[in-house]
């Protein structure tokens, strides 16, 4: 079959990443070819990663090499995709050979050329050298944001605007102290987006020195982010396998932040900071189903008689205690929108920072979650956790 016109169509709408599925062999080992477009030291180069039912393996392959893997590749498979920040292919090929190949505009281009009128607001934009983020899939290597990454995009740029609010109050000291480091974590990091434009802005734009550390439970994305930290040389940006709760840092810990750690993984994240005293706290929680699952109200009952409804007021009661533990811990805390309802349901942010907070405030905190458990019965992990603390409150 002659597949080079495909190959160069495909080529010539400057694919971001290119996916081989559906092997025609039972005897190929790969089940799937992914195929991500990178730059490395100002040269694009294409990064393949084989799959099998356990491994993934890489080799890196030069731009005047791409044609003939392309060509060899669909003769491998019957399906492929591939992505670029303007169209999406797809090509099948039939058990009698016939080629389905259709190459369509991205639905959400209009999206991102509304992005060019609005990111000029934004702290990471476009065009920016952080590297990692081509790597990561974010950036198109020409520093444009790639379609299907645009609302973790937006998301991530909100975070450091919330972030920079903060600390603009505290960078002097860091910035006329060379031998200052501000230490922070991220729990839960995954794909750690976040944890590298956080390096790259504190490091690049504020010129603070700093230590950042992501954890996570999933060993191929640290194992990945690591790579990619130690790649770009960012030395003081360092990736751990572990769980949140029982974690250790050997040193004191200034800010500590969570975006989107699942459900009871904030409740861990919030308590450790606690634990530190954390002088900043940032952490946009999400999947509360703790409450959801031990709510129990006769009074209330309209509350819980709606599974939609229930879901929600759970969501809502897991944060309002939350951030009421927090001011009890003595945390300035605010509730913030972290992104239009529209692009996330969740939108709430927490940003609690270690304040005066007088005795009789924290007292009430406590209190209010006290009256809030009475009527409706939940259990809460964080209250939990800090239950000796809230007695000698009381
Ligand atoms: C929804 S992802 C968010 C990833 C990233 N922060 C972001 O916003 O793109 C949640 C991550 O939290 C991690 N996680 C959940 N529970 C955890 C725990 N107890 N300890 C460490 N990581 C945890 C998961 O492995 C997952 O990568």
């Amino acid at each position: 079959m002659n597949f080079e016109i495909y190959a160069d169509e495909i080529i010539s709408s400057e694919p971001i990443r290119i996916i081989f599925s559906n092997k025609i062999k039972s005897e190929n080992e790969y089940i799937k070819v992914k195929i991500n477009v990178t730059n490395l030291k100002g040269k694009e180069i294409y990064q393949v990663e084989k799959f099998t039912d356990k491994q993934v393996f890489h080799e890196n392959i030069e731009k005047d090499d791409i044609k003939r893997t392309l060509i060899e590749l669909m003769s491998d498979y019957k399906q492929l995709s591939a992505v670029s920040s303007e169209y999406s292919i797809d090509m099948r090929i039939s058990k009698k050979g016939k080629i389905f190949f259709s190459k369509k505009e991205q639905k959400n281009k209009i999206k991102e050329d509304i992005s060019h009128n609005k990111q000029k607001n934004y702290i990471i934009k476009e065009g920016m050298d952080v590297a990692p983020l081509i790597d990561l899939g974010v950036f198109t290597p020409k520093g444009k944001v790639i379609n299907s990454k645009y609302d973790k995009y937006k998301q991530i740029n909100r975070f450091v605007e919330i972030v920079d609010d903060e600390v603009k109050k505290i960078e002097k000291e860091y910035q006329n102290d060379e031998s200052k480091v501000l230490h922070i974590l991220d729990f839960g990091c995954g794909k750690s987006y976040l944890t590298f434009i956080l390096y790259y802005y504190f490091t690049e734009i504020k010129k603070i020195n700093v230590k950042i550390t992501g954890l996570d439970l999933k060993k191929d994305v640290i194992n990945n982010c690591n790579e990619i930290a130690k790649k770009y040389k960012y030395d003081n940006l360092h990736f751990e396998l572990g769980d949140i709760n029982g974690y250790k840092y050997n040193d004191n810990v200034d800010i500590v932040l969570t975006l989107h750690a699942c459900d009871t993984a904030t409740d861990y994240a919030l308590y450790n900071a606690i634990k530190w005293n954390a002088k900043i706290i940032f952490s946009v929680p999400c999947c509360q189903h703790e409450i959801n699952s031990t709510i129990n109200t006769s009074k209330f009952d309209i509350l819980t008689k709606y599974g939609l409804i229930k879901e929600k007021v759970s969501s809502l009661f897991t944060d309002a205690v939350r951030a009421n533990m927090m001011e009890a811990m003595g945390y300035k805390t605010q509730l913030l929108e972290f992104i239009d309802e529209q692009h996330s349901p969740k939108n709430i942010l927490i940003r609690s920072v270690k304040s005066n907070v007088s005795k009789d405030k924290r007292k009430k905190a406590i209190e209010q979650i006290e009256r809030l458990k009475e009527e409706f019965n939940f259990e809460q992990t964080l209250y939990s956790l800090l239950a000796e603390d809230v007695n000698k409150l009381l």
